[in-house]
């Protein structure tokens, strides 16, 4: 159990955990520099000096593609005086030169120039600092720790489920950013229950059941026969019938769910806004969820998927990136494909500001989750407590 937060199993934190500054420290420390970190599309990285950039804290790291088509990550710390090298958070250049001295790096991150540094200097010795990089099923992830979390079962859930969407091939159509005032963690136990849903999202539960969610324990007959039939249809496509739900209490999660009878996607009216996405034949996909601590959720339909990152900026302030993706030659209806999730998510962001404000206030207490649809919230806590108080890198250490 970690000295900064203990809780009550079956209970919500203590209040110190979503508002105080040490925790906050420490969620970026060892949940937000120690984890896999969602980073961004493979269709923004699709050619060689397309950058981004990531924020974590106080530091940031640039993802690019290189000469060689292989992506590369490193600290954007100039190697003379610390610089930062990038001055825009995405773009495409041939090398990053960093705008105190000149001093150019090439894209895998290696000196290529320093200028009147005399005749002895050793630029080979020299280069941005790397980090640890992966990209599966159209998706990159970072990882700031000397020693990642191992990545390969998350890839090998990830990639026969995704994989068909063809993210690799898609344009992010829409991006959206949101600054929402409330601790990171109030964000994710929002998204970690549909408690709430029933309530207060009007368009994500047209297409969505209010039943077989993770977390839910609820036994639903007709929901069980909608997703029997579904996965029949599923697996005619190729698409694995098991989910995989944080096994072990892991931090990920890939699961596909139906949509309600006559929804083929996560749209207004359920119609499909474009032919289906990547190697799948059919639109009728239900919507494949994946879930990565601590930073990204994603809806993949068959006709477009969304993605959603979050930046934690101080105990109290989270930034939000929406993307909408698309196959990169599809023409949709930007306001018909984003009318679900703009919607759903802006709900949200009301729904955890509120939330977060009676908990930074002097009436909350810790209250009591429900067994029967909060296990989730309760598995999250449970990987949070576990996570600030043994980080994988100490784990492995
Ligand atoms: Fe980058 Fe001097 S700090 S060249
Ligand atoms: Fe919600």
């Amino acid at each position: 159990m970690s000295d900064l937060v203990t809780r009550s199993p079956g209970w919500s934190l203590p209040q110190a955990a979503y508002t105080d500054a040490d925790v906050f420290a420490a969620d970026l420390d060892r949940v937000f520099a120690a984890h896999w970190l969602f980073a961004g599309h493979t269709g923004e990285l699709d050619a060689a000096g397309r950058y981004l950039t990531v924020d974590v804290g106080r530091d940031r790291v640039i993802v690019v593609r290189g000469e060689d088509g292989v992506l590369h990550a490193h600290h954007d710390v100039c190697a003379h005086r610390g610089s930062r090298v990038t001055s825009e958070p995405r773009g495409r250049v041939k090398a990053f030169v960093c705008p105190y001295h000149q001093w150019v790096y090439a894209l895998d991150g290696s000196l290529r120039a320093a200028r009147l540094m005399g005749d002895c200097f050793a630029t080979a010795s020299h280069r941005l600092a790397p980090v640890a990089v992966r990209e599966v099923a159209g998706l990159v992830f970072v990882c700031l720790a000397d020693a990642p979390p191992d990545f390969g079962a998350f890839a090998a859930a990830l990639e026969p489920r995704l994989g068909p969407h063809g993210l690799a091939d898609a344009r992010v159509a829409v991006r959206q950013r949101y600054r929402v005032a409330a601790n990171w963690k109030t964000l994710v136990e929002n998204n970690r229950e549909c408690y709430h849903c029933a309530g207060s999202h009007p368009e994500f539960s047209l297409s969505n059941f209010d039943v077989g969610m993770n977390g839910d324990v609820r036994t639903n007959p007709r929901y069980d026969r909608a997703l029997a039939a579904a996965r029949a249809r599923w697996s005619a496509q190729g698409l694995p019938g098991e989910d995989v739900n944080f096994p072990a209490g892991a931090w990920y999660r890939v699961a596909r769910l139906p949509l309600r009878d006559g929804f083929v996607s996560e749209t207004l009216d359920g119609r499909p806004l474009a032919p289906p996405m990547g190697r799948l034949t059919d639109p009728d996909v239900g919507s494949l969820r994946v879930v990565s601590l601590p930073n990204l959720w994603a809806h993949a339909n068959g006709d477009y998927a969304m993605t959603t990152r979050l930046t934690p900026v101080d105990a109290g302030t989270t930034d939000v990136e929406l993307c909408f993706l698309v196959a990169r030659d599809a023409t949709v209806d930007e306001d018909a494909m984003t009318a679900v999730w703009r919607a759903t998510s802006e709900q949200d962001w009301a729904l955890c500001e509120a939330n977060y404000a009676g908990i930074a206030s002097r009436g909350y207490r810790p209250g009591p989750l429900s067994p029967v649809v909060e296990a989730s919230v309760e598995g999250f806590l449970d990987w949070y407590v576990d996570a600030l108080a043994d980080p994988p890198h100490a784990r492995s250490a």
